[in-house]
């Protein structure tokens, strides 16, 4: 099957970012066919600086790559090094219903949070849409706040094909409902805009710092505690087994266990498992050429299916 998912380059990466999306999507590497690509034009819509744009791009490909990706089966990509996308969105612009648009929740949560409407912001799902039909993809692994974007990309994809012939494979989104929301360290979704992440690759300090401000009730040391309701344990839940979460659980319940302690727990089990990912990040820092090839050799292999798609796509309206 061929699976694409993309994240932008928006700032730091986190642990709901890994996740909701990053992990689910490179555990598909083996047995499917799995393209990512940093989706640097959908973050043009917030941000402005373009050497912070740079930056925040060659960022992502390092967290990406040091989590696992396998640049020889998976093709990894710069959105912005195939352009052909942005025609894509254009012909695909053509078949979207305003009212579509006007009823996505992204868009109206960012006017809220104080983004200036732009029309790029209000087409962002449209954009979004060629990237996923551009390449045929069948599977996207995306966190829960994406569906409704799956939603208009169906909506689409039927659109079109209806209206000019069968161009377009219809893509059904694929989440984890059991890690469908991570909390942030104040309990409310985690997200780069909230300022309440565990970022994946902050220094071991910043990662305790924050680790330590989770919020959780103000239960004594002697009370038992409810782990369901526990930010900490929600996020200690990610990385542990079924046992080890039993035996937390159980210590909960038991009463005699500061949120202190839990919190130990959760940075420990954060440090194993992303510990070696931040020395390999380090060493591929280190050699940002090779992150460069990586990246255009995706793009000339994304290319490979985007371009019959968009020929396919300009023929059916009659551009050609
Ligand atoms: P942010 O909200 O931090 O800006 P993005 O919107 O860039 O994150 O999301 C990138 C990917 O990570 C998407 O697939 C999204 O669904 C997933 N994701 C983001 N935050 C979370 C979270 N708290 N829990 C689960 N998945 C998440
Ligand atoms: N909108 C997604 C996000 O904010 C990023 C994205 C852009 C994407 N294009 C995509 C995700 C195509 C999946 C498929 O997280």
């Amino acid at each position: 099957m061929r699976v694409l998912s993309g994240i932008q380059p928006s700032g730091k990466l986190h642990i709901g970012n890994y996740f909701g999306m990053m992990k689910p999507a490179l555990a598909l590497q083996q047995e499917h066919q799995v393209y990512l690509f940093i989706a640097n034009y959908h973050a043009l819509t917030t941000v402005h600086d373009a050497n912070i744009m740079r930056q925040r791009t060659l960022d992502v490909a390092l967290d990406f790559l040091a989590c696992g990706l396998d640049s020889q089966k998976t093709v990894f990509y710069r959105q912005s090094d195939v352009p052909e996308v942005t025609e894509l969105t254009w012909l695909l612009s053509v078949a979207t219903p305003m009212g579509l648009l006007e009823r996505c929740h992204s868009y109206k949560d960012k006017l809220a949070k104080g983004i200036a409407a732009s029309h790029a912001l209000f087409a962002y799902p449209v954009l979004m849409t060629a990237d996923i039909l551009a390449v045929q993809s069948e599977i996207v692994p995306v966190g829960k706040d994406q569906k409704q974007h799956l939603e208009i990309a169906r909506d689409l994809a039927i659109k079109f094909n209806g209206q000019y012939g069968e161009i377009f494979k219809i893509p059904e989104p694929m989440i984890q409902e059991e890690v469908a929301v991570v909390p942030g360290v104040d309990g409310q979704k985690m997200s780069k805009s909230y300022e309440n992440t565990i970022e994946i690759f902050g220094s071991k300090k910043q990662i305790r710092k924050a680790i330590m401000r989770i919020v959780t009730d103000s239960k004594t040391l002697e009370e038992p505690k409810d782990p369901d309701t526990c930010n900490v344990f929600a996020l200690y839940k990610l990385f542990a087994s079924q046992e080890e979460c039993e035996k937390l659980a159980e210590r909960y319940h038991a009463g005699g266990m500061g949120y202190g302690d839990a919190k130990k727990k959760l940075f420990a089990k954060f440090e194993e498992h992303f510990a070696p990912m931040r020395e390999r990040r380090e060493e591929l820092a280190n050699n940002m050429d090779y992150v460069e090839l990586v990246l255009q050799d995706g793009a000339a292999r994304a290319k490979e299916v985007i371009m019959p798609t968009l020929a396919a796509a300009r023929n059916a309206v009659g551009l050609e």
